[in-house]
């Protein structure tokens, strides 16, 4: 097995030869690794770059971010997912610009304290844009890692074990940014999942997985915990070219701050078109009329959830909103674009805006 040194010197070299031209590794902008390394997060490289590039152009640095309302923000990830790193990362601003005037704190602890920011993005960020040698371990780097050394673990053992390694490889490196970087590059690229292209690998000879024929087997997996399934319903409540919508809460389960149709559950022996009136209820409307329209399977964490669809017509209004959701509109539907909707409500609201009542999606 090489040393420490010899193997971060392999790596190194061949990031420097070999590595992707991508937007976030041209400058050594603090802030625009942090949102790089933000988006980067359970996302793969293609789907964050056009991502990457309208954020910047639209918020170029911490001031213009966090100055921005956070509706804007919402809209800009529209589509990423897990919108919560959008809500921090906009937190994250408005605490670099107010205790550390727009500046990123330079090491991996100080960005700890950061809204949003783990141990991860601490340690990309530190490394990447302040040479600090600490390590930066994701999913990517785990499963390189644990290949290379052999590392027969799961759960918190097989963390900590890579932890140890990785440390001790940016230790040892010359540049601790092209260090990390050509890790995460190698899992990314040749180390995959499945069919890694061991022998295209500058690590190859020193590999332990590959010289024991381990490589489909390490890292062990954790175990996954059984999906939950749910039957939620949607309203499609209209009132002439006017659709309901509710803006959910900051204590919101999941979307908070984002947009959506009334939506509810569906409970054990309830009737659809019982939630659907429950769900505008919470909006503030009592509907009537209530048909399926459309069905929409997603995924959302561990949740597999069915989605159908129902047109309804108001009949009557409350006037407010229930939690989830804190503010509700009657809003055109050719005005649903300026708003940010998650991307199964998204998929319901193309359809409404066509006025085909959700005959475009997948009927159920
Ligand atoms: N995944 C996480 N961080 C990355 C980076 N800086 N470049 C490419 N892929 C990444």
């Amino acid at each position: 097995m090489p040393s420490a040194a010899r193997l971060a010197r392999r790596l190194e070299d061949w990031y420097r030869a070999c590595s992707r031209d991508l937007p976030w590794r041209r400058h050594a902008d603090p802030y625009a690794i942090w949102v790089s390394e933000v988006m980067l997060q359970q996302t793969r490289v293609q789907t964050v770059r056009p991502y990457y590039l309208r954020w910047m152009a639209r918020f170029p640095d911490v001031g213009a971010l966090a100055s921005a309302p956070e509706d804007a923000v919402l809209r800009l990830w529209e589509g990423l997912g897990y919108y919560s790193r959008a809500r921090r990362l906009h937190a994250g601003a408005r605490v670099v610009l107010a205790r550390h005037g727009g500046e990123l704190p330079r090491t991996a602890a100080g960005l700890l304290e950061l809204p949003g920011v783990g141990p991860y993005t601490a340690g990309a960020v530190a490394s990447l844009a302040f040479g600090e040698r600490v390590a930066a371990v994701d999913g990517n780097v785990v499963r390189v890692v644990a290949r290379l050394r052999g590392i027969d673990a799961t759960g918190a053992a097989l963390a900590a074990a890579v932890h140890t390694v990785a440390s001790a490889l940016v230790r040892a490196a010359r540049a601790p940014d092209a260090l990390n970087q050509a890790l995460m590059e190698l899992g990314a690229t040749l180390c995959t999942p499945r069919g890694p292209r061991c022998g295209e690998c500058p690590a190859r000879s020193g590999c332990v997985a590959r010289a024991s024929g381990r490589t489909a087997e390490l890292p062990r997996p954790a175990a996954r915990p059984a999906p939950i399934l749910v039957h939620a319903v949607a309203a499609l409540a209209r009132r002439g070219s006017r659709v309901l919508v509710g803006r959910l809460g900051a204590d919101a389960p999941r979307w908070a701050g984002l947009w959506t149709f009334p939506t509810a559950e569906v409970r054990p022996n309830e009737a659809p078109a019982t939630a659907v009136e429950r769900a505008a209820l919470a909006c503030g409307a009592r509907v009537a009329g209530v048909r399926r329209v459309a069905s929409l399977e997603h995924t959302v964490t561990r949740h597999r959830v069915t989605l159908d669809a129902f047109e309804c017509r108001p009949v009557g209004c409350t006037g407010r909103a229930a939690p989830p959701w804190v503010t509700r509109r009657w809003v055109p539907s050719a005005a649903l674009g300026e708003l940010a909707l998650p991307a199964p409500h998204r998929r319901l609201a193309r359809a409404a805006l066509r006025g085909d009542g959700g005959g475009a999606l997948t009927r159920g």
